[in-house]
Order: structure tokens, then sequence, then C-alpha cells
């Protein structure tokens, strides 16, 4: 009986265009706004994210790191029994960007379906798909997080529209004589609901409330430092392992200061730290996918070491999931 599920290939993709914190600078200028490359660097460590071009969906953000994941990991798309996508900048309001990349992959008949935990999608996901193929109901998932949250931002607002970007990172995990996911630790408070939101919803045909990310940044800072430590030392508790167990920490990536705050609060050298967010902004349910896929093509993590994810997002939304790769 298997008892596992395991990480055999990860994979990313970004779209092509990337654009400068001096770039958007310029474009915000351009509608009277006033931001600069000191002022994003200083507060957030953010330097460029990527947009998608407005014809570009998250499937097919999902769909190129998925094949890239699929390569990697020696499969073909028809080993794959279970699609889980983490977003919330679906392609449609049905069906679902699982449904939708099931297709683009060319492949019929497994189960797939989104999740939607926002910045804590994939460590949720990832969650789901290890407790399917621990009872068996799947032996080889990909496990996708994909966003063009750029279609979301309002760019009449310097405080939020500087801190996201477009992307999607895969996994396959497949079942495993060897233990790969060690442990996780998932949370939900929906009293915060109003401090991180996109309140529009659609009815009779038109779109009622604002469809554009609102974000209480300060409430939003001060609630992740302290629910990623808490998220990241239970999660080692269930697995009976200690800060000193963690090789890499790949947390969420918002915002630099809230990952170093969170390494210092483990007591982990901030060289243990992966990070992307320079390059990539806040990509929400795809952040940590990415940062994953990046950290192992680089060579940085290796296989067999142990990586501890961490997400935090809307909802309020939180989670750990502790992995030997
Ligand atoms: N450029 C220049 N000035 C700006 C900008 C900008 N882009 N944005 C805000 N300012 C100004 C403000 O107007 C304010 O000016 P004032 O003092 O004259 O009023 C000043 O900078 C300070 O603004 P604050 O909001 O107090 O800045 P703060 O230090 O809190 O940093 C930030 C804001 C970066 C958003 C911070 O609160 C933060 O990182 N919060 C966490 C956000 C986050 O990580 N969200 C994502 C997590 S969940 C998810 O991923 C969906």
């Amino acid at each position: 009986m298997t008892l596992f599920s395991r990480i055999s290939g990860t994979g990313s993709y970004l779209p092509p265009r990337r654009v400068t914190n001096d770039d958007l600078a310029r474009e915000l200028a351009e509608r009277g706004i006033e931001t600069s490359d000191q002022w994003i660097v200083e507060r957030t460590g953010i330097r460029a994210r990527h947009f998608a071009e407005p014809d570009v969906t998250s499937s097919d953000l999902g769909l190129e790191a998925s094949k890239r994941a699929l390569e990697a990991a020696g499969r073909k798309a028809e080993d794959i029994d279970l699609i889980i996508v983490a977003t919330s900048t679906p392609d449609m309001v049905f069906p679902s960007s699982a449904a939708i990349l099931q297709r683009k992959l060319g492949i019929a008949g497994c189960p797939a379906f989104d999740i939607q935990a926002v910045c804590s999608g994939f460590v949720y996901a990832l969650t789901v798909a290890d407790a399917m193929i621990k009872t068996g109901s799947a032996r080889c998932a990909l496990v996708v997080g994909a966003e063009v949250f750029s279609r979301i931002l309002d760019f009449s607002d310097r405080t939020t529209c500087v801190l996201f970007g477009d992307g999607a990172g895969a996994v396959v995990l497949e079942a495993s004589e060897t233990p790969g996911i060690l442990a996780s630790d998932l949370h939900a408070d929906g009293k915060y609901v109003d401090i991180l939101s996109v309140p529009g919803h659609v009815s009779g045909g038109k779109v009622l409330g604002t469809p554009l990310l609102h974000m209480d940044g300060q409430a939003v800072f001060k609630l992740a430092v302290r629910v990623l430590e808490d998220a990241a030392r239970a999660a080692l508790a269930k697995a009976g392992k200690t800060e000193a167990d963690i090789d890499w920490l790949i947390p969420h990536q918002a915002n630099l200061r809230i990952m170093e705050g969170t390494a210092k609060k483990l007591k982990l050298p901030l060289e243990k730290l992966v990070v992307t967010v320079h390059d990539h902004g806040n990509t929400s349910a795809a952040s940590i996918p990415l940062a994953l896929d990046d950290a192992v093509r680089s060579g940085k993590i290796k296989k067999g070491e142990t990586v501890m994810l961490e997400g935090v997002g809307g909802g309020f939304t939180w989670g750990a999931v502790l992995l030997t790769l």
C-alpha cells in the first residue's frame, strides 16, 4: 500500500512582458499617479513583475507550467489522473480553469477542479492532492497555481497596483513508497474577509460591486507575519521535526519584509529563504510553485532536501506544507 505522495517534477512559466518599477512608474505618471522604484523596493523588495497580454488566461499560463513539470517528472499528460488548479483569476465564472487546462492538455476523464484560497491556494491544493493520493483516489496529480492578477488591479490605486504580477507554477505529485509530503497545516478566518478582497460579483448580466482588488496593507502585513510563523511551527510539530530540519523556506512571495520577518521568527538564516518576489512581484497562488521551480532549476534545492512551503492570503487563509523533495 502506498502511504505517501511525493513531487516528481516542477515547472513554471512567466509571461514574456517584464515590467520594471521604472516602467510602471512611467505608466502611472501618465495617469497622474506618483510612485518610484525606491519606494517600491524599500517597502516590498519588488523590482519587476510580468504582465500577460490581454488575450492570455490563467489556463494558458498554467498549460506552459504544466508541460514543463510533466517533462521534469518524465510523465506524459495521459499519466495524469487528477488536476487541481489554485487560482483567484479563473478564465471564466465556470467551468473551472482546471477543466479548461485538461482540454488544453489533450486529456479527458480524470477529475479536474479549481481551489479558491487566494494566495494560500497552492498549499491548499497540494494538501488536497496529497490526501487524495494517500486515500487511493489518485496516483499522479497535476497541481497548478496560475494567475493573471493584472486583470483585477486598480491602476489608479498606487498602494496595491505596484505589488502584483502574473505567472504560473506546477508540480506533478505522485504516489510514493518514500515520504515526500511530511505534514500540512491549513487555516482560514472569515472575519478578515474585508481586509483583502475583490468584492465584485456577476448578477443579471452585470458586474455588481467593484471587480478590483482592495487591501488594507498594514492589517495584512501584521496578520501575515504572525500566522506564517504559527503555520510553520504547526506543520513541523505534526511531522515531528524542528526548525533545524528545514533546508529551504519558501513563503508566499508577497513582500520581502514579511518573508524575512518569518525566517527570523523561525530562527532560520536568510540564506535558507527562497526569494523570487524581486522579479515576479506577488503572483498570488502561483508564487510558491514559481519560487519552488526557480530554486529547483537553478540547482539551489536538491533532491532529498526538506522544504517548508507557506501560503497566506485573502479570506483570510493561511497554511504550510512541509515536504522532502
Ligand atoms: N508609491 C509611493 N508612495 C506610496 C505608494 C507607492 N506605490 N503606495 C503608498 N504610498 C504612500 C502612502 O500614500 C503613504 O503616504 P502618506 O504617508 O503621505 O499617507 C506612505 O506611502 C506610506 O503608506 P503605507 O500604506 O503606510 O505603507 P506601508 O509601509 O504600510 O507599506 C505595503 C505598504 C507595502 C502595502 C505594506 O503595508 C505591505 O506590504 N502590506 C502587506 C501587503 C501584502 O503582502 N499583501 C499581499 C498578501 S496576501 C496576497 O498576496 C493576496
